[in-house]
């Protein structure tokens, strides 16, 4: 009897049967040979049914599956240098166990819409297999980074009474007669948990009504918030470049393999270790008039002042400092410069733009109320913010990072759409 094995591992079975259970990718017809490429979610691998080593309907089988068709193989694992893998199979045995109709993807080239539309389907080419692999990888090393690292994993809800980023992007829904609004961020209930845990994060999908159509922004989207008490923007800036460091590290030293299906270019990645450069809001604007860029003190970085920032150096770069005027509701000012903010943004290298924002939040009772009602926000959703300044309010920071920009760079994506398996975006929600 064959063992069941799997293509990432089917060389612990050299010279023996196995069985793997899979999917037809593709098919190459030479009369009494048929060459299946054959994957089960861990690999490809080449499988060769020969007429004569096998059953006639096993055969027959070989002949008549088509591309996607579920099947069960089972055969000799051979050794063979030129085999995608270094192993190939010499079945002995076919079984088809869904017929499939003829697939919609085939290898030629579709467009965007076309496959958006086919996502459910799209999702098993090699390309998004390793996407999706790259992603999980960089979850877990967010995951690890922070329970290695003293912070407690706490999980915040998802629908709130009130904005924390801004009341412009918020996806508004009924609540048995109340309005309730989808999270933008676990950041506020996290800044609660900090006073019974010390360091905590929350890990989960946040929500933006974005209107804007652009290659970096997603309506649902994944961010994890480390927040910290007794903790002050330089703290937040020293645990976001560690933390950067290691997803990237990680992800090299455990999907090398992916990052090749992807043609990845990683002697970048390999270059980013700490230190980061670090440069004040102020000092970007100076060097963005320099180069050219039209911008008045105040003014956001759009996507060409980030690309311009980031090409500063081949690591990303820590912009610190931004006028409080541009920013959330919660930011603490620069005691220095009242007008600053003492904020941190990350960009990535390469053109990819914001993925980590964050910094040290306001722990003053007085403030905070000033400036909920300064942002015209409802106090009455917020009072237990409020609270939070009353009963032992301390420095604290923390910052998100979007899981999605971060797969978009480390696996060298034009868009972000394929970042996450089923993307909400402006005008799709289908499938
Ligand atoms: O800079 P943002 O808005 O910061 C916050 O939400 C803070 N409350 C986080 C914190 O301090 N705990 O968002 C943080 C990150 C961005 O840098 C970006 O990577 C990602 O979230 N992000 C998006 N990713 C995809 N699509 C969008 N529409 C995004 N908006 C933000
Ligand atoms: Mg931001």
């Amino acid at each position: 009897m064959a063992g069941r094995a799997y293509v990432e591992t089917v060389g612990q079975h050299e010279g023996e049967q196995a069985t793997i259970k899979g999917w037809l990718y593709n098919k190459t017809d030479k009369g009494k040979l048929q060459f299946l490429l054959v994957r089960d979610g861990t690999g490809i691998i080449q499988a060769v049914a020969f007429r004569d080593d096998m059953p006639a309907e096993a055969f027959k089988a070989a002949q008549q599956a088509t591309q996607e068709s579920s099947i069960i193989m089972t055969g000799i694992v051979r050794a063979d240098k030129r085999a995608p893998g270094g192993y190939e199979l010499a079945l002995t045995s076919l079984e088809i166990v869904q017929l499939a109709d003829p697939y919609p993807i085939t290898p030629k080239d579709h467009g965007v819409g076309f496959l958006m539309d086919h996502r459910h389907l799209w999702l098993r080419s090699a390309r998004q297999h390793a996407i999706l692999k790259v992603r999980a990888e960089v979850i877990r090393a967010c995951r690890d980074y922070l329970d290695d690292n003293g912070f407690v994993l706490v999980d915040t809800p998802i629908l709130t009474p009130a904005a924390c980023e801004g009341t412009s992007t918020l996806f508004e829904t009924d609540y048995f007669g109340e309005s309730a609004y989808l999270a933008q961020s676990g950041q506020l209930y996290s800044e609660a948990s900090i006073a019974s845990l010390g360091k905590v994060y929350c890990f989960g999908p946040t929500f933006r009504a974005e209107k804007s159509k652009t290659r970096r922004h997603l309506l649902e989207f994944w961010m994890v918030e480390p927040e910290m008490a007794y903790a002050d923007l330089d703290d937040c800036i020293e645990l976001a470049e560690g933390f950067v460091a290691y997803i990237v590290q990680t992800v090299l030293d455990r999907q090398k393999a992916q990052l090749e299906v992807l043609e990845r270019d990683t002697t970048l990645l390999e270059k980013v270790t700490p230190p980061f450069p670090r440069l004040s809001y102020d000092e970007a604007v100076a060097m963005l008039r320099e180069q050219g860029h039209d911008m008045e003190w105040g003014d956001d970085f759009g996507a060409p002042e980030e690309t311009a920032l980031a090409q500063k150096s081949d690591k990303p770069v820590l912009i610190h400092r931004f006028p409080t005027q541009s920013k959330a509701f919660y930011m603490e000012p620069d005691p220095e410069r009242p007008e600053l903010s003492l904020s941190v943004d990350c960009l990535a290298p390469e053109g990819y733009g914001e993925i980590i924002g964050g910094g040290q939040r306001i722990a003053d009772y007085d403030l905070l109320l000033t400036r909920v009602k300064e942002h015209k926000l409802p106090e009455e959703a917020f009072r237990w913010y409020l609270d939070l300044r009353r009963y032992g309010s301390t420095p604290h920071s923390g910052f998100g990072l979007g899981i999605e920009r971060t797969v978009a760079w480390i696996c060298g994506l034009e868009h972000i759409r394929e970042t996450i398996s089923f993307p909400r975006m402006l005008h799709r929600l289908y499938p």
